[in-house]
């Protein structure tokens, strides 16, 4: 990534260095869209600790993590070594807000891309949609609850799934299959906590060129 340190880098990249490499595995939305897919290319958007991307090299899909966090992607990428997956993991930083990563996907995958550093996302699925191959699955998970021990506002008013999905403006000609809907999970936390959270899903299939 060219140029000075963003406000996002300076927001996330003291969190990751002051967190613990993650050792989770795959989020459940990932595991359940994309289980039945035919692997290709992934790109992870905001890949954080890196359990999506591992999952995914381990199911054959090449993947290319990317996050606004130096620290984080260093992680991902010991994490890819000590898998034997490193054929398959490359990472790339970007602050999204600006640079998008080159080239053509069959997946893409932004779970929880959410900051409180304010960034034009419906910009960045622009970019998205633009690098999704024929018959490629854009797939956007956010939060649409608050869990206990979050950073987020326990205030916060989450958008519909249609609200969210209308907000990001993308061209309802691009898109096939499109699914927005609210799906409740069960989340470990801190100190042993649990609760059950809410996600707001996205699920849409780019169409083949006419
Ligand atoms: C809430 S975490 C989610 C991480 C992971 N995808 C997950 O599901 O656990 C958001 C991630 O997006 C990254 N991020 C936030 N803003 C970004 C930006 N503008 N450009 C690139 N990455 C960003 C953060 O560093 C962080 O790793």
């Amino acid at each position: 990534m060219a140029g000075d340190s963003s406000p996002a880098e300076e927001f996330w990249e003291p969190h990751h260095a002051a967190s613990q490499p993650g050792t989770g595995g795959p989020g459940p939305v990932l595991v359940e869209a994309v289980g039945a897919l035919t692997p290709g290319d992934a790109l992870d958007l905001g890949c954080g600790g890196g359990g999506d991307a591992l999952w995914l090299a381990e199911k054959g899909w090449t993947v290319l993590t990317v996050d606004v966090s130096a620290t984080a992607l260093a992680r991902v990428a010991d994490r890819a070594a000590s898998a034997g997956v490193t054929d398959r993991v490359r990472t790339q930083r970007h602050d999204l807000d600006a640079t998008f990563p080159q080239g053509r996907f069959d997946l893409i995958s932004a779970q929880f891309l959410l900051s409180p550093v304010p960034f034009d996302r419906a910009a960045m699925f622009g970019r998205a949609a633009a690098a999704l191959r024929p018959g490629g699955v854009l797939l956007i998970a956010d939060h649409a609850s608050v869990a206990p021990w979050s950073w987020a506002d326990p205030d916060t008013v989450f958008p519909s799934p249609d609200e969210l999905l209308t907000g990001l403006s993308l061209d309802s000609e691009l898109w096939e299959d499109v699914r927005a809907e609210n799906r409740d999970r069960v989340s470990d936390g801190p100190g042993g906590q649990r609760a059950t959270v809410t996600d707001t899903v996205l699920t849409l299939t780019r169409r083949a060129e006419p």
